[in-house]
């Protein structure tokens, strides 16, 4: 069995969809590997560790691809970057975040190559499924970085400073969505030193909060009740719910140095949760990070990779944050990979036996025998 991994052509993308340690766990699987040269450098794993780790470097995407089973990527191939997808056929399997939800388009062309492919971003999120997470894995990373970036933007310090010169008071935080990266941004901040609050939808995300060492930020909890899915997703909230939040949260705002907005419905633009007026309302000098604006973004006036700057707050709207964190990122990224291939390969013949019944398999398998198959492309499922 031959796994590729072509190096990844997004210009914005950093990561790789295997590693040194990735390498060796499904060698021992009875993998072997092909990489196109170069296809770690932005994630600091460089030729010589994979060859190390056990991988032939291969000059280009095509000789990795051809022959392979299973070719890896943190990206799907996209003609238009520099991919060949001509290079892809029937007999290999794909395993990459697509952005299917959306693109079908580009997934009708992907499938017309004839490849199986599998879409990460859409994997169950099933007790089972923790280990392959890949949302879960970036968007901790991204929420983390989210805190430092803020940190490189902000004329101040996080942490209180007691110094000779005088006392520097530490800088408030507040983060807007508690999901993975909202948690992950809470936990940075605090152990940053500063005062942090926070603010969800989804009540159970208050005690997560107060475990953290923040402050929980209520908007209303009779119509919260209700604010959840059955798998633990926001749900789009009424009228009467956002202008109720917009009052607490425009007076909370103003005392703030950060704001970090991480606020997503699935499937749905980021709802707007930081108006213009509220940024007008904040101190000179404070930051906000918004890490949904490629969902259209928490605040309207964050664009997509700029730093705005307006009425003296600056507006971080950095696209795919965890490529700004590449080599953690492509760590945990390949890790996931390794957790979804294992169960695909039978350990006694060393060969790919694949359940296509499984609830993982079923809820991430996009495109095969020259078809988008998947309900919520096709228009079956929701
Ligand atoms: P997400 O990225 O979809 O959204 C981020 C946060 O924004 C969520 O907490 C959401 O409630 C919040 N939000 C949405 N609209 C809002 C509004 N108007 N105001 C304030 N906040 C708003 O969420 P993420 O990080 O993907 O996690 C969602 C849930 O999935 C969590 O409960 C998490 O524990 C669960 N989860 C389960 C996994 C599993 O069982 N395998 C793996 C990862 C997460």
């Amino acid at each position: 069995m031959k796994i590729a991994v072509p190096k990844e052509r997004l210009s914005d993308e950093l990561r790789v969809a295997a590693s040194p340690d990735s390498i060796k766990k499904l060698s021992a699987l009875g993998f072997d590997f092909a990489i196109e040269a170069g296809a770690g450098e932005g994630a600091s794993f460089s030729d010589a560790a994979l060859k190390e780790a056990g991988a032939e470097i291969v000059a280009d995407a095509g000789s990795a691809i051809q022959g392979s089973d299973i070719v890896l990527k943190v990206r799907g191939p996209v003609d238009e970057a520099g991919d060949d997808l001509s290079q892809y056929s029937s007999s290999n399997i794909l395993i990459a975040s697509l952005s299917a939800l959306g693109n079908t388009e580009a997934m009708e062309k992907l499938a017309a190559t004839g490849v199986t492919a599998f879409a990460m971003e859409l994997l169950p999120r099933i007790t089972r499924a923790q280990s392959m997470d890949i949302l879960s894995s970036q968007s901790n990373l991204a929420g983390y970085k989210a805190v430092l970036d803020a940190a490189s933007e902000l004329g101040r310090a996080y942490p209180m400073m007691m110094t000779a010169a005088g006392t520097i008071p530490p800088a408030k935080v507040f983060i807007m969505g508690v999901g993975v990266a909202g948690l992950q941004a809470i936990a940075t901040a605090k152990r940053m030193g500063a005062v942090v609050t926070a603010t969800d939808v989804r009540p159970a995300t208050k005690e997560q909060v107060e475990s953290l060492g923040g402050k929980f930020l209520e908007v209303d909890p009779e119509m919260e009740k209700d604010a959840q899915t059955e798998g633990g997703y926001a749900k789009e909230m009424p009228p009467e719910y956002f202008e109720k939040q917009k009052e607490v949260v425009a007076e909370h705002i103003k005392k703030q140095d950060v704001v970090i907005t991480t606020a997503l419905i699935p499937g749905r633009p980021a709802p707007v949760l930081v108006t213009e007026e509220m940024v007008a309302s904040m101190p000179d000098g404070a930051v906000i990070v918004d890490l949904t604006v490629e969902a259209g973004g928490n605040c309207p006036l964050s664009e997509l990779g700029e730093t705005v700057k307006k009425d003296g707050v600056s507006i971080i709207g950095h696209a795919n944050v965890p490529s700004r964190i590449a080599e953690d990122a492509s760590q945990l990224f390949a890790k996931n990979l390794v957790n979804f291939i294992t169960p695909l390969v039978d350990p006694e013949t060393k060969s790919l036996n694949i359940d296509w019944e499984d609830e993982i398999i079923q809820g991430t398998l996009v495109c095969k025998d020259g078809k988008v198959v998947h309900p919520r492309l096709t228009g079956e499922g929701s």
